[in-house]
């Protein structure tokens, strides 16, 4: 049984305003996808990591590499949207049915072991394994005239990565997929026959650096967990 890891770092990083993608920028020191590499280098040093980037962040990140003697993982190439960026790794991989994918947005640096070990733990049973956390704001439901409704918070869960599948049906379900508009991996298990998701409890560190503002709590973050 072998675990495959697929960081997926190949998104241009729009919203987060900076020059460069969010997930090359510096982070305590170094660019954050090496902090996220080495998540899971550190919680499971078997796995077998894919690092997916987009064709013209190649020279860089190899750039980035020889500067800070770091060794990348295998590198797939990304497509137009984070769901063919993944489908991408998935049908690269060459895996048995007892082989688990885990996949994770380059972007979240700070997972943790317990998250990590917490996701594959809970794939045994079931057909998927997410990790989700409470929505603390309150929400409201916007319609396309601009009106809004509350919505109950209580029954609401935010999903994040590393998400994880059992390999044959998650390759099944790529190979079959149509639009690739979704925006995590569960919600295209879902609509296959292989939509048994189970969720386990995510942590709020654990978040995806989208804003400017993001970067600097990663980094207190991570400076207080080196302490
Ligand atoms: O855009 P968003 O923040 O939702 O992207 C989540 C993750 O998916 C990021 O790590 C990003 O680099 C990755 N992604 C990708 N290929 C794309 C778009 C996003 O690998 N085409």
């Amino acid at each position: 049984m072998t675990i495959h890891v697929i960081i997926v770092a190949a998104g241009s990083g729009s919203r987060f305003g900076a020059g460069l993608p969010k997930q090359f920028c510096e982070l305590s020191g170094r660019p954050v996808l090496m902090t996220t590499i080495d998540a899971f280098r550190s919680a499971l040093p078997e796995a077998n990591i894919i690092l997916v980037l987009s064709d013209p962040m190649r020279p860089l990140w190899q750039s980035m590499c020889d500067t800070h003697g770091y060794e990348s993982p295998e590198i797939v190439s990304g497509g137009s949207s984070r769901a063919q960026s993944v489908s991408n790794a998935v049908l690269a991989i060459e895996g048995g049915c007892d082989d688990i994918v885990m996949i994770h947005d380059g972007a979240r640096p700070l997972v943790d072991k317990d998250t990590i070990e917490r996701v594959v733990g809970a794939l045994a049973g079931a057909d998927g394994a997410i990790p989700a956390i409470q929505v603390t704001d309150s929400i409201r439901l916007v319609s396309d005239d601009g009106s809004s409704v509350s919505v109950d918070r209580s029954k609401l869960r935010a999903v994040q990565t590393p998400q994880a599948f059992w390999f044959k049906p998650l390759e099944e379900a790529y190979r079959q997929a149509g639009e690739m508009s979704f925006t995590d991996d569960a919600s295209l298990m879902e609509s296959t026959r292989h939509g048994m998701i189970r969720l386990v409890e995510g942590s709020v560190e654990n978040m995806k650096i989208t804003n400017p503002g993001d970067m600097e709590i990663a980094r207190i973050i991570l400076e207080r967990r080196k302490r």
